[in-house]
């Protein structure tokens, strides 16, 4: 086992992440360093592909406030928004684009120079701003890599699977457990702050618009280590993911296409959401995914279509380069044929509780971005508010450890040596012996068709309760809670909890309210209220319900 000591571990490198370990080396000057570790490539990350493109409550648009976009915000995030959090997000946006642009950001712009603003769901005004078009998460992303690349103060670990936190007797974050498995190698990594910067879960659906390494790890990290988690219940799912034949890894349509005029049709091509809701194509996400659900399963289609012929096909072609080139490659001509869409798993709004620069309940431990919930979204993330959110907590956070002491101790007790042992070889060569037996890619499937077909956009107690036996029994196949025979393995386990916190939470919210809908229960409760949970409440909950059973 390797050993090493930093001042910050930063784990994950999406917008996040990144923007965090800039923001630190620009704030103070560590001892130890700051270093970045990633399961993937460093560019790898759910922030590399977002269309649509960020908020900016900007001086320039007239018309906007941070009053709008505070209402715009509250009112999608159906009663459970923190003001203050939401009011602080809106404030600082402005602060934040330019730094962005200062970094060298090449945001949109129109004729005379302006940046060019847009429309997505639920927004009242104009307010998003977009980067190449439809790649505004790739375009940040290319100059956050190589602005940390190019940092000296700091390392980067990339194909570096974070597979434990390192806690001391007393449940302070120490550090963490990683391996590479390109080298077989895992290492102990010692830090005065640990930063979860890990992203969302979408992998645990099948159909999803997240990338293969949004597998929820950083949940599941958080929730082994006995954390506070909140809300977990609230996913998001996307209402224009492309349809195409045997995809699960579904392409997205951007939100910012019907901002632009584009229509939901039937086969047909009659037009739906009038029946669903007066604001038609841009109502919330959350409302939108609901009634194109329910006109596939009214029609039994596995999907509808998006009409975007209206848009000039040289305007669509340049304000949307990458959809217009998916539609082309797969013989969808924007400018005559629909866009055949579907829902999938997008956003998970729920998370590790945290304050806005990142305190969770662990001391020493931090978590920032999509893994985190401080409350921004509420029950259903307003568009464009992510990415947004993932710069401020960044910055926020990188403020708030430049009083802290990172000074990483040196006092390593039992609790922490018995962590490390377990995944020791020196100690432990047949901890992850009989996982050879086990196909961690046939039970990661099966995981996610579970959480589909019984904890997807409609839910109910039955359903609800056939996924947790499922998920159980998938968990009697395959339950190591400590060193595994490879990554794959460590994401089914990591999938396994955070399906489990999923569908608990969602047994336990029994009200519809945003993006959870329970058949069951359709009305909100008088009273919006967090749902926190931990381990220790998981489990109690598990056991009275085997025993009712
Ligand atoms: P991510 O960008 O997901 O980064 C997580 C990082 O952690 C990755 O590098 C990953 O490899 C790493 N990691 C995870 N687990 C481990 C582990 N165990 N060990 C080591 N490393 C690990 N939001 C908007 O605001 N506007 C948009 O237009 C928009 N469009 C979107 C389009 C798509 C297709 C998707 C999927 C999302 C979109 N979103 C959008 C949401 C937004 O992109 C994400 O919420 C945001 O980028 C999350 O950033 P993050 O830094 O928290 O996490
Ligand atoms: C989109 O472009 O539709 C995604 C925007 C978001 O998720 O905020």
């Amino acid at each position: 086992m390797k050993y090493s000591k930093y001042s910050v571990i930063i784990i994950g490198s999406g917008i996040a992440g990144l923007y965090a370990a800039l923001k630190l080396s620009e704030t103070i000057n560590l001892i130890d360093g700051i270093l970045v570790i990633t399961k993937s490539e460093l560019a790898e990350s759910n922030s590399r592909y977002a269309q649509g493109g960020i908020v900016g409550v900007l001086k320039q648009n007239e018309n906007d406030s941070v009053e709008l976009h505070v209402k715009d915000t509250l009112k999608a995030g159906a009663g459970l928004c923190e003001f203050d959090t939401v009011k602080f997000i809106s404030e600082n946006s402005q602060n934040i684009i330019y730094d962005l642009i200062n970094y060298g950001v090449e945001f949109d712009r129109d004729e005379n120079n302006k940046l060019k603003l847009t429309m997505e769901g639920a927004h009242s005004i104009k307010r998003i701003l977009h980067s190449g078009g439809d790649a505004t998460g790739y375009n940040i992303e290319k100059v956050l890599v190589k602005k940390v690349i190019e940092n000296p103060n700091i390392q980067i670990y990339e194909k570096t699977f974070a597979c434990e936190l390192l806690l001391n007797k007393n449940n302070v974050c120490r550090g963490i457990i990683t391996y590479n498995e390109e080298l077989n190698e895992y290492e102990t990594i010692y830090a005065a702050s640990t930063i979860l910067a890990t992203g969302g879960c979408g992998q645990v659906y099948k159909y999803t618009t997240n990338p293969e390494v949004a597998t929820g790890d950083g949940f599941a990290l958080a929730y082994k280590a006995n954390a506070i988690m909140q809300d977990m219940e609230f996913i998001q799912f996307h209402p224009t993911a492309l349809k195409l034949p045997n995809c699960e890894n579904m392409f997205l349509i951007s939100e910012a296409v019907r901002g632009e005029g584009a229509k939901l049709v039937d086969i047909d091509g009659n037009a739906f959401m009038k029946k669903y809701d007066d604001r038609l194509e841009l109502a919330p996400r959350d409302v939108v995914t609901r009634a194109i659900f329910n006109e596939m399963h009214k029609l039994k289609y596995n999907c509808m279509y998006l009409d975007a012929s209206m848009i000039k096909k040289d305007v669509f072609k340049s304000r949307f380069p990458n959809i217009y080139k998916m539609c082309k490659e797969n013989n969808i001509d924007i400018s005559k044929d629909y866009i055949p869409i579907a829902p999938a798993a997008h956003y998970t709004m729920g998370g590790i509780k945290t304050t806005i620069e990142g305190q969770t309940s662990i001391k020493n431990l931090y978590a920032i971005g999509e893994v985190a919930s401080t409350g921004l979204h509420g029950a259903n993330r307003l568009a464009s508010n992510s990415l947004l959110e993932c710069a401020i907590c960044a910055s926020e956070l990188a403020n708030y450890l430049s009083f802290a002491n990172l000074q990483s101790s040196d006092i390593i007790d039992e609790t922490i040596l018995d962590t490390i042992k377990k995944y020791d070889d020196d100690h432990n060569t047949h901890s992850c012996e009989n996982d050879y037996d086990t196909d961690p890619i046939i039970l990661k499937h099966k995981l996610k068709n579970i959480m589909w077909e019984y904890v997807g956009i409609l839910r109910d107690k039955n359903n609800l309760e056939i996924a947790l036996e499922k998920i159980q029994d998938i968990e009697k196949s395959y339950n190591n809670k400590y060193k595994c025979a490879s990554i794959n393995h460590y994401e089914l386990r990591n999938l396994i909890l955070v399906a489990k916190m999923i569908i608990l939470s969602a047994l336990k919210r029994k009200e519809s309210r945003g993006a959870h809908f329970r058949i069951d229960y359709p009305s909100p409760l008088n009273l919006a209220r967090h749902n926190t949970i931990n381990m220790e409440d998981i489990i109690n909950y598990e056991q009275t319900y085997i025993n009712i059973k």
